[in-house]
């Protein structure tokens, strides 16, 4: 397959080239053929320098010019060999995708009997297994750290994987369907039914909820707020339901922020985090069951060992 999309550019890198490597050869072959006749001696150039060093017209010396003419022979047989003449794939018939598909299949009968040994075993076992919890914690740095964070303790908008609260549940079937399937969260915007003081009211009594300072007359206010339009997601106690991800509202744990601030903009704005489905996370990468079954065990895991 080519890379290039008109026939102009592989042409065009390619005189380019050839004309470089050849132009040098001629070029250094007119600098050096003339010899020193016996008797001859070398001409001064006229510069000086540092009050006594001169310089000869001294032919250049023969392993200089060995290895200068070494490079160029390389670039010729390298270009015979191997791509870069442009369209031209090279005698060896070597391609950057046919060595990472060999790289890769190297890989996965290397790990193949490891995987199929892990895949007769339940979740629980798995997670308890060190060889398991290495390889599981490389999967998950390679293919999750980059929102969970490297420890898995989770950001902004990133639930914590190490903890022992679930927005949709922490049991090995749950969580392999939030890595197979992905997740989004959908709290609606409320700001505008609400009003800025609606919203500033239902803020307070979430607030209360969980003990945290607030306004006890707005709070008093919102409760009823708070059942109209929140219970149905987030249960009337606020305890969360994890069929929807809505989180818990009575406890130290959030998503996006325990400040009034936070919890305001929440509120206002509507929150709508989404977890990729393992197509996106996982791709189409060889042995991708077992990565599955690895990477439940290795969440699993993590939030058994507290
Ligand atoms: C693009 C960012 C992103 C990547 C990559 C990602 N996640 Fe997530 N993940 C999220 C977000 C955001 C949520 C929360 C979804 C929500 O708010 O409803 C989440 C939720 C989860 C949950 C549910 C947590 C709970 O409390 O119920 C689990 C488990 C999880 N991710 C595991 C993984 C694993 C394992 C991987 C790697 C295969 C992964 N995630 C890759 C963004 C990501
Ligand atoms: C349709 C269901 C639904 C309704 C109705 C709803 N929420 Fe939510 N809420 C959610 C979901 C789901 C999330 C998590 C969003 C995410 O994962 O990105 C959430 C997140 C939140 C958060 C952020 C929690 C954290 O840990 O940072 C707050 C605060 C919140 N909701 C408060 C409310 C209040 C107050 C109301 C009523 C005015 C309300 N919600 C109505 C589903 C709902």
């Amino acid at each position: 397959m080519s890379d290039f999309t008109s026939g102009f550019w592989p042409l065009y890198i390619s005189v380019i080239t050839a004309l470089s490597i050849i132009g040098t050869w001629v070029f250094i072959r007119s600098q050096t053929t003339r010899k020193l006749q016996p008797g001859e001696k070398p001409e001064l150039i006229g510069h000086t320098w540092d009050g006594d060093l001169q310089d000869f017209d001294n032919p250049l010396p023969r392993w200089w010019l060995g290895l200068f003419y070494g490079t160029l022979i390389f670039a010729a047989v390298y270009l015979v060999l191997w791509p870069g003449m442009g369209n031209y794939a090279g005698l060896l018939g070597w391609t950057s995708l046919q060595e990472y598909e060999d790289e890769v299949k190297a890989a996965e009968a290397k790990f193949q009997p490891v995987y199929a040994g892990f895949m007769k075993q339940d979740v629980a076992t798995v997670a308890a297994n060190p060889e398991a919890h290495a390889i599981g914690r490389n999967l998950y740095l390679t293919y999750c750290s980059q929102c969970h964070g490297s420890d898995a303790a989770g950001a902004k908008g990133f639930p914590n994987l190490t903890d022992h609260d679930w927005l949709y549940g922490g049991d090995a079937d749950t969580i392999r369907a939030t890595i197979t399937d992905g997740r989004a969260g959908m709290m609606p915007a409320m700001g505008e039914a609400l009003g800025p003081e609606g919203t500033k009211e239902v803020a307070n009594y979430v607030l209360s909820l969980s003990g945290r300072k607030h306004d006890a007359r707005l709070a008093s206010a919102g409760q009823q707020k708070f059942a109209d339009n929140c219970a149905a997601c987030h249960m009337p106690d606020g305890s969360g339901m994890a069929a929807m991800g809505a989180p818990k509202l009575t406890d130290k744990v959030w998503l996006y922020g325990g400040s009034e601030a936070s919890i305001i903009e929440s509120i206002a704005k509507g929150r709508n985090g989404v977890m990729p489905a393992s197509s996106q996370t996982l791709g189409t990468t060889s042995n991708r069951e077992a990565k599955l079954h690895l990477l439940t065990a290795y969440i699993y895991g993590l939030s058994q060992q507290k």
